[in-house]
């Protein structure tokens, strides 16, 4: 994993962006490039080609590009840098293409010849897969028909985007599919939420200092809840989100990595394979989920932010009475000698009341009622709280005493906020992404056994939830908590889920 402050830039390659004028393209890869240059980390001599459907030469792909991201910066209050432009642009390439047409393949490869020996780019080639996931397979299958992906004079790699399959079966298949025409180590499975910088700081939390992980484990720890709460609804996604669900949508993947950089054993270096290991081995640990151990739920009408938001039934394209789910929560058990009895919460939904991402560890409670007045079941247990978004930062609450004669106690809060000491350069999320892969360094990209693991763990509930339907949905509002029945997982257990309404609060 690179810590960008230090590095070099990239070897000269050229990018080839199939998915041109999507979404991602624009808001997420041109801007993390545009970054990536303003740090100095952008290969010195590049290419973007961009492969798309649409009639578009490559002035108004580039302009088209340009426009966007000058709206991105105006945001903030910023101007384009010209000379940080002319670095990212000066070699930007639109091809005209159909992703399943072999003839495509063919004129890439002659435009990727001639680049090359004009702008002199080593053969390095990265072919980013921005598409809808029904063309990776594909894409892949051709480039490698082409010849694109034989790395014999330049490194050849190929990013695909999520999401991989959609269980355990087609993430097998295209895993396999794959493996017909690129080495493992082509392969760079993208899992954005490992972008975040607050992810990748857990593991400098729990390995970079002594303190925590002599407590790390079920001596200590009670147990942890990881939340990622939105409020946004499903943004005019509603065929994707049909076919997908929360669950799909967030599980095996973002919230899955989060309970691995919680959870895994200490990699003996941060070399990719010794950290993919520990991961790999996390999720054989984990165990698989039964139906009594997860909880769904669809939103209905409500607020949220004081604006009136429909149900989710009433979204564009979305059945009028749908039974995917918008929220889920679960309990996970991690058998090992570090967590054994240890549960993993996790929650995620749309139209929350709140954004919010978190991993809450809850300490145990002292053992001794040693303050009369406070009976050791009132007193508040100890949290770390590894605030992901939107204000990053660290928390620590723990027991204090209040000024006063009395010995009475109170649930004190010491924060850490990334903001406060850290000048955050602007960041999309994408550029360690993106540069790692340029360098070749995996780490934090998702290995094949990885991705057929945790689509595994999940595989029992999406086939029960396949086949009964669930009983009184919509079951929150939005704008509210989600679910009651999430709490009545918890309260199974004698516990509760941190309040969602104070998770930046304290
Ligand atoms: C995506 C999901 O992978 O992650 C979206 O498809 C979700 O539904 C998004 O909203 C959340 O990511 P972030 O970075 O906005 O928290």
């Amino acid at each position: 994993m690179s810590t960008l402050s230090h590095k070099n830039p990239p070897p000269p390659c050229a990018i080839v962006i199939f998915g041109a004028n999507g979404d991602l393209t624009k808001r997420l890869i041109v801007p993390a490039l545009y970054n990536l240059a303003r740090t100095g980390l952008l290969p010195s001599r590049l290419a973007l080609v961009g492969v798309g459907h649409n009639d578009k030469t490559s002035e108004q792909w580039r302009d088209g590009l340009r426009e966007f991201l000058e709206q991105m910066l105006s945001k903030t209050e910023q101007a384009i840098d010209e000379s940080l432009w002319k670095a990212l642009s000066q070699n930007m390439i639109f091809l005209k293409g159909d992703f399943e047409k072999p003839e495509t393949y063919k004129t890439l490869d002659g435009l990727l010849g001639k680049i090359d020996k004009d702008v002199g780019l080593g053969g390095n080639v990265l072919f980013y897969l921005a598409t809808a996931d029904r063309f990776f397979a594909p894409i892949a299958g051709k480039l490698g028909e082409a010849g694109l992906v034989k790395d014999d004079k330049g490194f050849r790699r190929v990013i695909v985007e999520k999401p991989f399959g959609h269980d355990l079966q087609s993430a097998r298949d295209l895993n396999a599919y794959l493996l017909n025409y690129l080495k493992e180590d082509q392969i760079y499975r993208i899992d954005h939420f490992l972008g975040k910088e607050t992810v990748q700081n857990i593991m400098a939390l729990r390995f970079a200092n002594g303190l925590f992980e002599p407590i790390w484990n079920r001596d200590r720890i009670d147990h942890v809840q990881i939340t990622v709460a939105e409020s946004i609804g499903i943004e005019g996604r509603g065929n994707f989100y049909e076919k997908t669900g929360a669950l799909r949508d967030m599980v095996p993947n973002h919230l899955f990595q989060l309970v691995a950089m919680t959870a895994m054993e200490p990699p003996v270096s941060f070399d990719a394979e010794d950290i993919r290991a520990k991961k790999a081995e996390l999720f054989k640990a984990m165990h698989t989920l039964a139906m009594t151990d997860v909880v769904r739920g669809q939103y209905d009408t409500g607020t949220v932010q004081g604006e009136p938001v429909a149900a989710y039934r009433r979204e564009p394209n979305v059945s009028p009475d749908s039974n995917i789910e918008t929220y889920v929560a679960m309990r996970l058990k991690i058998d090992n000698w570090r967590w054994a009895g240890v549960p993993f919460y996790l929650r995620t939904g749309k139209r929350l009341n709140i954004r919010s991402s978190e991993i809450a560890i809850r300490f145990k409670q002292a053992p001794h009622a040693l303050f009369r007045d406070t009976p050791v079941e009132e007193l508040d247990a100890d949290w770390l709280i590894l605030r992901i978004q939107p204000d990053e930062g660290i928390r620590l609450r723990f027991n204090a005493k209040r000024p006063g004669p009395a010995m009475t106690l109170e649930s004190v809060s010491m924060r850490f906020n990334y903001k406060d000491y850290f000048h955050q350069a602007p960041a999309v999320g994408y550029e360690t992404l993106i540069y790692d892969c340029l360098i070749g360094d995996a780490t934090l990209f998702q290995r094949a056994d990885q991705v057929e693991a945790a689509w595994a763990l999940v595989e029992p509930v999406l086939k029960g939830w396949h086949d009964t339907h669930p009983r009184h949905f919509p079951n929150y509002a939005a704008g509210s908590e989600g679910p009651s029945a999430a709490n009545d997982l918890l309260a199974k257990d004698g516990r509760s889920w941190r309040d969602i309404r104070i998770l930046g609060g304290k």
